[in-house]
């Protein structure tokens, strides 16, 4: 049976990813020797724009870069991948988003400077709205004006659209973003600030059901290794179980989850299966350097399925 094409929007951020690899992180007020430094095409935005292209989804995305050479590559790597870029504009005497990432052997720590992705604005929206009517649902995050988030949400609802919401970096949500939500993904940590409280393995089902209470119409938590969690008012609480895999970088790993789970429901499969297809995919992310770079096909996130 063939399977009908996912068909995603991505309005988010684009940033230059400047990774350094040390053997741990330094203390306040410490210098350590970093091993390498690379400089990878990012951004929460694009890197689940450039996902969900490898995963086979027709992809459009609405953003900005500044007119520099970091800009240029930014838009090589979605071209290369097949993301439809007439949403991207290109703002002139600003600088393209930058992320600096320290990358130790256990995790990521990440600065990021908007720079352009601070002039991604409702206008853009707006001027991109025949883009999104072509797409089933509607990917955002948190790296460019909440105004233009809620512009975009706003827009996707009107036309019936499935919006997904990956709240990072975390912040303070207003209603209306939860109400216009059908899927909101936090991580654990953005799940904590979003509460205000820790979320320890008993609690987990209440807080995600505070997000419920606020309007999401669900809710999914990635759990890194541990797998992922839903709820949902019709499907109750559920836990996907993570995949054992060689960590080589975690970068990226929320942006593989979140794109895949927009294929997967654009493609019409259940919470469940979607959930599943995105915890592979995220796990496959991870075994290779970069954010872009490490984004699995779909042939691999299905061989990878086979393996199991
Ligand atoms: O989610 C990973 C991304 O977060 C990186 O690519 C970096 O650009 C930051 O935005």
């Amino acid at each position: 049976m063939t399977r009908k094409r996912a068909r995603v929007a991505v309005v988010g951020s684009l940033n230059m990813d400047v990774v350094v690899k040390a053997n741990r992180v330094p203390k306040m007020g410490e210098t350590v020797m970093g091993e390498a430094v690379h400089f990878i095409p990012g951004g929460k935005g694009a890197n689940q724009a450039v996902a969900a292209a490898k995963l086979g989804a027709r992809t459009v995305m609405i953003g900005a870069v500044g007119d520099d050479p970091f800009g240029q590559s930014l838009l090589e790597s979605l071209q290369k991948s097949g993301v439809d870029l007439r949403g991207v504009k290109i703002v002139s005497g600003v600088a393209t988003g930058i992320a600096s990432i320290l990358l130790t052997e256990k995790d990521n720590s990440i600065v990021v400077v908007a720079g352009a992705n601070s002039r991604c604005l409702p206008e853009d929206v707006a001027a991109g709205r025949e883009l999104l009517s072509d797409a089933d649902v509607l990917l955002l995050q948190l790296e460019i004006p909440l105004e233009t988030v809620l512009a975009a949400a706003r827009t996707a609802k009107e036309m019936g659209k499935k919006v997904i919401l990956n709240p990072a970096p975390a912040r303070d949500l207003p209603d209306e973003l939860y109400r216009l939500t059908d899927v909101i993904t936090p991580n654990r940590s953005e799940l904590e600030f979003l509460t205000g409280r820790p979320v320890e393995e008993s609690g987990l089902e209440s807080s995600m059901k505070e997000l419920l209470d606020r309007g999401a119409g669900c809710v999914v938590t990635t759990l890194g290794e541990q797998g992922a969690a839903f709820l949902s008012p019709g499907g109750g609480f559920r836990r996907m179980k993570g995949y054992a895999v060689e960590v080589v970088d975690t970068t990226g790993a929320g942006d593989a989850f979140n794109a895949a789970l927009a294929c997967g429901l654009s493609e019409g499969m259940e919470l469940p299966a979607a959930v599943d297809f995105a915890g592979r995919t995220a796990a496959l992310a991870v075994t290779r350097l970069g954010a872009q770079d490490g984004m699995p096909q779909r042939k691999e996130v299905e061989d990878f399925a086979k393996r199991l």
